[in-house]
């Protein structure tokens, strides 16, 4: 059988891996990508720009069309505000939000009581340490620690104040899996499908070898909305084959 064939029926009782980044600048550009997706091929994710342009209008677009969404806000406020936005969130029914853990235990807290009521809660996400940051950028915000550190203790610290999972690079996924357990997720952005195309990001890896490593959701932007086939490559992802 031609490999680029691909058997469609036998992904529909699997969450695919795969959450494509929807950073476009309006909702036309963002709907005509969409368009060719559907919520068995992957989840999506929905940030601050898009959201900016767009509003709540957007998100409950594509909840409505059965898409898993990601709102990644990356909330860092006082816990009453991050509580009820995350609450606003689960009312949107949108599926995984984030927010920074050095908001603190008790804003983190304050969010999981909140979304608690939901029968269909979103997943609760800490962001650790932001990938652009270097280690003398740390410094400057005055945290001593090497990043590694920092992560493992931001992601440490989201799981004792009852969030799902971190946003992590694939490179800490193999540590925060072994230190953090099975069930936390570790969603991962940075991947790429090849070492020559990294644009932007510094801390690459491809698809497989991320969930090798211990990734449970791949964050991919550009890789996915910039391919002359998005379909075929997360078919492709989905079946493990890069
Ligand atoms: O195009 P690319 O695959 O690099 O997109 C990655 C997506 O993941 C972007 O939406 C980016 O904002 C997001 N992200 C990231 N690094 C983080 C957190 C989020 O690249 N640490």
């Amino acid at each position: 059988m031609n490999p680029l064939i691909i058997d469609t029926q036998n992904m529909t009782n699997h969450l695919s891996p795969v959450i494509v980044a929807l950073d476009f600048a309006d909702e036309k550009q963002t709907l005509q990508f969409v368009r060719q997706l559907s919520p068995e091929l992957c989840q999506i994710k929905i940030g601050k720009e898009l959201f900016t342009a767009t509003g709540r209008h957007l998100v409950e677009q594509l909840v409505n069309q059965g898409f898993k969404v990601f709102l990644d806000l990356k909330y860092h406020d006082i816990p009453n505000t991050v509580a009820s936005a995350c609450k606003i969130a689960a009312q949107m029914g949108v599926w995984m939000v984030d927010m920074h853990a050095s908001g603190g235990q008790r804003m983190m807290e304050a969010a999981a009581e909140a979304v608690s009521q939901f029968q269909q809660r979103p997943y609760l996400i800490g962001v650790t340490v932001l990938t652009s940051l270097t280690q003398t950028d740390l410094a400057q915000t005055g945290v001593d620690r090497s990043i590694d550190e920092q992560v493992m203790h931001l992601a440490r610290l989201s799981q004792q104040s009852g969030l799902d999972g971190v946003v992590c690079s694939a490179q800490e996924a193999v540590i925060l899996r072994d230190q953090l357990g099975k069930e936390f997720l570790l969603v991962t952005p940075g991947i790429r499908l090849n070492s020559k195309s990294e644009d932007d990001q510094r801390r690459i890896m491809t698809p497989k070898d991320a969930l090798a490593a211990g990734s449970s959701y791949l964050v991919m932007g550009r890789p996915i909305t910039r391919s002359a086939d998005p379909v075929l490559l997360l078919q492709q992802i989905n079946l493990g084959m890069i």
